[in-house]
């Protein structure tokens, strides 16, 4: 379980990121700004205006909408509206896209044209006409399939009436293809990076999202689940509101594509403008929520809340083993997390005593499973802490590292940083029987401008590509290649900048050495593997490096610093190997 992803809305990371919806603001209501990324089309002499309409609405959790009113269009000179997307919308060659929106009129059988069209030359990419919206609300559904043409990303969506009439729109949607194709499903490129990391659980849904920054705010899950008409969406803690399209269901299905776990971390009365709600009789219905959530994830038909997961498209209840109470509640200056947590604590061992309970700030009434435990760190702090746990305490909780970074560099950390997340990563290593779980955050920035909130994420993108930093590699490397326990590695006459961990897999009989070298100087190291016997002739030496510290990767030069192979030959259980300058290596021995 040692590594897994960190999850949250922050930088875009659903919306605009892994939760492919092309349409921006797809869900309408009043003052989120949700029209700033709709405009009116006018062709030829048509005429028309759009507004936000307070009065109609396709469901009681999105009661407005978009009205469109057309007071002069023609078959050859329509008139509606257009999304500019999430920084454009991509148009791939043979791809199908689908839609659907949420319409009613006030003209009987109104057809409604939608376009995918390029920003500069005009040409729709791929069109369809929806024959009959009528005086109801209703959802109705399309598909765009493109042919043989260029992959853009300056693409936005038209939709368009020949006559006049007023109509009224909700939840205009548009997907791609997605990972494993699976309806409504995950963006394939960043899946497929995350796939590539090897993770073994996502911890979800956050981070500050959680918690938001009002309790109104928090991630209240009861409304992210069913049919996007009955989510209200909600602001998030990041500056922008929350489609709440990737919501409890759509982050298991997330975990389920990739064959991880989820860590789920459960609201606990606490959010960050330091709002709390006091243990004791208030604190229950909140308990009472945690704990249908729990029973949503794992329960089978026979349970309320299993019952509603099946209903919601998913039959077979998920893996869970590790819930988490809150997050960073060492921010809340009341004090009353103690009182908090052990109550949570006591409810969900009562009912789900398998269950292992995360605490997210020391506490003392009662002792958790594990403790959440957060660095953020300079490149020099992470090497010169990299054997933070090396001395700790063994009596007390287990530790999950549940947030890390070493921030150097902005979008997207640079090589420097890389060696400091990898020395670290050796010390987590080593320290893995108290070291339970550990995830990097946050994961994802749009690199759009006003895409990012948080400087240094681990992996990049815009519409059309993604690119993983540095320290993204580093995580691919660290995580591929693992064994199932760590064995003792100690490194004599080294200096202060070179770092090593060791685990082994014994029934793959492959031994995982990892050397960190953060000088500018080339290692030259001689490695002598003790207790192991023969060690196999034929060997890989993966490494990444870069000519400076500052050697980085960015959405126009993805490429700049990636793991590099080479096989090499080993004399026996002694031999010598010679580390490259700026260098993340791993040896993977076989015996
Ligand atoms: O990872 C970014 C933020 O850092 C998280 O939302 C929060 O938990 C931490 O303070």
């Amino acid at each position: 379980m040692l590594y897994g992803l960190m999850t949250e809305e922050i930088n875009f990371s659903y919306d605009g990121g892994i939760y492919p919806e092309l349409v921006r603001d797809r869900a309408i209501g009043h003052g989120w700004g949700a029209l700033t990324h709709w405009t009116m089309v006018a062709r030829g002499n048509s005429a028309v205006t759009i507004s936000e309409d307070e009065t109609t609405g396709p469901s009681e959790a999105l009661p407005r909408s978009i009205k469109v009113s057309v007071t002069s269009a023609t078959e050859a000179a329509p008139a509606g509206l257009q999304n500019d997307g999430y920084w454009g919308i991509p148009v791939r060659p043979q791809a199908t896209y689908t839609g659907s929106f949420y319409a009613k009129s006030d003209s009987p059988s109104l057809p409604v044209t939608v376009s995918l069209v390029n920003d500069e030359t005009g040409v729709a990419a791929a069109t369809a006409t929806i024959a009959g919206v009528t005086s109801e609300w209703k959802q109705y559904s399309f598909t765009l399939k493109t042919g043989e043409l260029p992959v853009t990303a300056n693409n936005h969506l038209i939709l368009t009436i020949p006559r006049p009439a007023t109509l009224w729109l909700n939840l205009v949607s548009l997907f791609p293809p997605t990972y494993q194709a699976r309806p409504l499903g995950n963006r394939i490129d960043l899946m497929e990076k995350l796939a590539a990391m090897h993770p073994k659980f996502l911890r979800l849904p956050g981070g500050n999202y959680l918690e938001g920054n009002h309790i109104s705010e928090r991630f209240d899950w009861k409304t992210t689940i069913g049919p996007w008409v009955d989510r209200p969406t909600h602001p998030g803690a990041w500056g922008y509101r929350s489609s709440d399209g990737m919501g409890l269901l759509e982050f298991l299905e997330w975990c389920e594509d990739l064959k991880i776990e989820p860590v789920l971390a459960v609201y606990a009365g606490y959010s960050m403008a330091q709002e709390h709600v006091e243990p004791g009789p208030a604190l229950k219905p909140y308990i009472e929520d945690a704990l249908d959530e729990i029973e949503y994830v794992t329960g089978g038909p026979e349970t309320k809340w299993g019952a509603e997961r099946i209903r919601n498209g998913h039959a077979a209840p998920f893996p869970l083993h590790y819930v988490e109470v809150g997050n960073e509640d060492w921010f809340d200056r009341s004090g009353s997390y103690d009182g908090r947590f052990a109550q949570y604590f006591k409810a969900i061992k009562q009912r789900y005593p398998q269950l292992q309970v995360i605490a997210t700030a020391k506490v003392k009434s009662v002792t958790p499973d594990v403790l959440d435990e957060h660095f953020y760190m300079s490149a020099q702090e992470s090497l010169t802490d990299a054997g933070h746990y090396d001395k700790a305490d063994r009596k007390g909780p287990k530790i999950f590292v549940g947030e890390w970074a070493t921030r150097e560099a902005e979008p997207t950390p640079n090589l420097e940083a890389a060696l400091g997340d990898a020395a670290w990563m050796t010390g987590m290593e080593r320290n893995a029987d108290l070291i339970v779980m550990a995830c990097y955050a946050p994961l994802f920035v749009n690199v759009n401008p006003g895409g990012m909130q948080w400087a240094t994420d681990l992996i990049g993108y815009d519409v059309l590509s993604s690119y993983g930093s540095p320290s993204y590699w580093a995580q691919v490397l660290f995580g591929k290649y693992l064994g199932t326990e760590a064995v003792a590695a100690t490194l004599t006459n080294a200096g202060s900048r070179v770092f090593v961990s060791a685990t082994r897999n014994e029934k793959r009989r492959k031994l995982f050495v990892k050397v960190v070298n953060a000088t500018s100087d080339e290692a030259p190291l001689s490695i002598a593997l003790e207790g192991i016997g023969q060690v196999k002739r034929d060997a890989m030496l993966i490494t990444l490096s870069g000519k400076t510290p500052n050697a980085t990767n960015s959405i126009t030069h993805p490429d700049a610093v990636v793991p590099v192979e080479h096989r090499i030959e080993v004399a026996g259980p002694k031999f010598e190997e010679k580390f490259a300058p700026y260098s993340i290596n791993v040896l993977e021995l076989s015996y």
